[in-house]
């Protein structure tokens, strides 16, 4: 069993029995964080999927304290220290039937998704991005049962992109993320999930910061 806690935007904790894993770690200018970076303790890995801010944000300092390690692609290295590199199309194994495989998303800055699979449930974090059709593969080969998906638009897809990368996703429950932060990305989640229950198999899980999903 895992749970997946939502910190606001990008940023989510995934507790399994084994490790915490954390993933865009934006916590200080992030005004929905139900946590402050001191509060998040026994942090075994951190993913990064790219150096801006609102998703690399606090993962070096809470690396330091936790002596967490950061997956990240080879390019952001540099920046984040004591990292293990990567790059899209591979996969480490973090535990006992705990791996991470590292996807492409269309975003700029290196960016990068990730999928975390815990005994064969597939967890996708798209990371920043625009829909692209490879999101189906990424599934097909990753056994996708959860979806992480932006849906602010602006810097990444928006709800009716959200919709279709769910329709070739095709997981079991899609979470919507990256909306709401600032006023440029506001959206009506109610719209949102009303169109993933329409248009899609996918139940919408939309979370509020601090709520958890049990996996
Ligand atoms: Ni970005
Ligand atoms: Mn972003």
């Amino acid at each position: 069993m895992a749970e997946l806690h939502y910190l606001g935007h990008s940023a989510f904790l995934l507790k399994t029995d084994k490790l915490n894993i954390l993933i865009d770690p934006f916590i200080k200018g992030n005004k929905f964080s139900p946590v402050t970076v001191d509060k998040l303790k026994d942090i075994d890995v951190i993913l990064v999927t790219h150096g801006h801010d609102d998703h690399l944000g606090d993962a070096v300092e809470i690396a330091r304290r936790n002596e967490s390690k950061i997956i990240c692609i080879f390019d952001l290295v540099e920046r984040v220290k004591n990292a293990v590199p990567m790059n899209i199309g591979g996969t480490i194994e973090l535990a006992e039937n705990i791996y991470v495989s590292m996807v492409q998303a269309f975003h700029s800055s290196n960016s990068v998704g990730f999928v975390i699979s815990i005994n064969g449930t597939g967890i996708y974090h798209a990371g920043d991005t625009g829909i692209f059709s490879d999101m189906g593969l990424i599934s097909k080969l990753y056994d996708v049962e959860i979806a992480l998906l932006p849906i602010g638009g602006v810097y990444t897809m928006g709800v009716q992109e959200a919709v279709i990368a769910t329709q070739m996703i095709n997981p079991r429950i899609v979470v919507p993320m990256h909306y709401d932060t600032w006023p440029q990305i506001e959206v009506d989640t109610k719209v949102f999930a009303r169109l993933i229950k329409e248009e899609t198999d996918a139940t919408p899980k939309v979370m509020k910061p601090g709520d958890k999903l049990i996996i």
